[in-house]
């Protein structure tokens, strides 16, 4: 990884929107899945971050949708990375999604970032008291599956995505930082 520490913020309009904008637009023009409102993003920006802001502080929300704290990632000036960390489970999350999802700038690949976000999102996931992570990726999702597996991920069983159809491996993660890698 470069040695420039990645640091990690929770998602703000006011502090990082033309970041984030740069960050989904590299997204959108790679026509890359797995983001999600992508599009919500680039067609009503403030319905994008009032629900941003609804997923961490609502009580209430529609939908069987469960809370969600969203963060960003940077190396110096430049946004690197986003993660979700969800606060609980639902019947859908079980099977696709899980606690945590995770992209990096497509320019920004194979330089250990994804890796080290999961590390950090997983410390925030011990802090809000989740004992155990759970993450789902797709089996033919090579790279996540090593971000997973580097970080102490253990194989559970295969589920299919109720979104794709794809099949996807289901992995817990023991949150306390001393019982990872
Ligand atoms: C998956 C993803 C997050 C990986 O990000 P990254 O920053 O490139 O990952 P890292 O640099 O931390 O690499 C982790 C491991 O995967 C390997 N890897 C990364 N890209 C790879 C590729 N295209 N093919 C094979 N291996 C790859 C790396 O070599 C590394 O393994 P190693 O340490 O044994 O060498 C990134 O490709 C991405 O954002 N993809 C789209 C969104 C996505 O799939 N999110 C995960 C949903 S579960």
């Amino acid at each position: 990884m470069s040695s420039e520490p990645l640091q990690l913020q929770r998602l703000h309009r006011s502090a990082h929107e033309e970041q984030y904008l740069a960050f989904a637009t590299e997204i959108r023009d790679r026509g890359e899945g797995g983001f999600d409102r992508l599009e919500m993003l680039f067609s009503d920006i403030d319905e994008y971050f009032d629900l941003v802001h609804r997923f961490e502080h609502d009580e209430e929300l529609p939908n069987q949708w469960v809370n969600m704290s969203h963060f960003v990632f940077f190396v110096g000036p430049q946004l690197v990375g986003t993660s979700r960390l969800r606060h609980r489970l639902s019947p859908w999350l079980e099977l696709d999604g899980g606690h945590i999802g995770y992209h990096v700038r497509p320019s920004q690949r194979r330089r250990g970032y994804a890796t080290e976000m999961l590390r950090q999102t997983l410390e925030e996931a011990h802090r809000m008291g989740i004992p155990k992570a759970l993450l789902t990726v797709a089996t033919t999702n090579a790279p996540s599956i090593r971000v997973v597996e580097k970080n102490g991920g253990l194989f559970d069983k295969e589920t299919l995505s109720p979104r794709s159809g794809e099949t996807m491996h289901r992995y817990w993660i023991d949150t306390a930082p001393e019982r990872r890698p």
